[in-house]
């Protein structure tokens, strides 16, 4: 696993794009990573599938971005990707972890579950016409 600097801005916007849509360009991922507090980790070293770009303000934080390609899923990656944003935000004094998912992301909402996630909030259609988001904390 790396840590993702300016230089992977068109890559992250890349594997985001093949995870979201729309997704972001590299222009608008730079700006994310250039935002004060952020970080973004990036795995495997040799053949990047998936990322996860954070932020941290305080002893406060929240996943802004979690994602992993179509083929490179259900092998363990988004966990490792989620453990080790964890192990780094807890390093750096962060309390609580924050992150929003859509209410039908039963994929996300499971490995969230797992990692001890409980709801704090609705975000009523906060995706669009009908899907609702959930706002997830996780105490670190
Ligand atoms: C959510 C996402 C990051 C998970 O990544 P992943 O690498 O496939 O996840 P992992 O293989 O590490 O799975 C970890 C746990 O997540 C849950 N999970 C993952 N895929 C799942 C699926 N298709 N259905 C149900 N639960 C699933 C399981 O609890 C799993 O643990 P288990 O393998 O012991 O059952 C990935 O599906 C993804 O990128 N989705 C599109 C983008 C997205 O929705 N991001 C989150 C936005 S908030």
């Amino acid at each position: 696993m790396i840590e993702a600097g300016a230089a992977h801005a068109t890559l992250l916007s890349i594997v985001h794009g093949r995870c979201f849509a729309p997704g972001w360009d590299e222009t608008e991922m730079a700006a994310l990573l250039a935002m004060p507090g952020t970080f973004a980790l990036v795995a495997p070293d040799d053949e990047p599938a998936g990322f996860v770009l954070a932020r941290q303000a305080a002893d406060e934080a929240e996943i802004v971005i979690l994602c992993v390609l179509p083929e490179a899923r259900g092998a363990g990656l988004g966990r490792r990707l989620l453990d080790s944003t964890i192990d780094r935000l807890r390093a750096d004094g962060a309390a609580s972890l924050f992150l929003e998912v859509a209410r039908n992301n039963m994929a996300a909402l499971r490995l969230y579950e797992g990692f001890g996630f409980v709801q704090v909030g609705l975000r009523p259609r906060y995706y669009g016409d009908a899907v609702d988001a959930l706002v997830l904390r996780l105490n670190l």
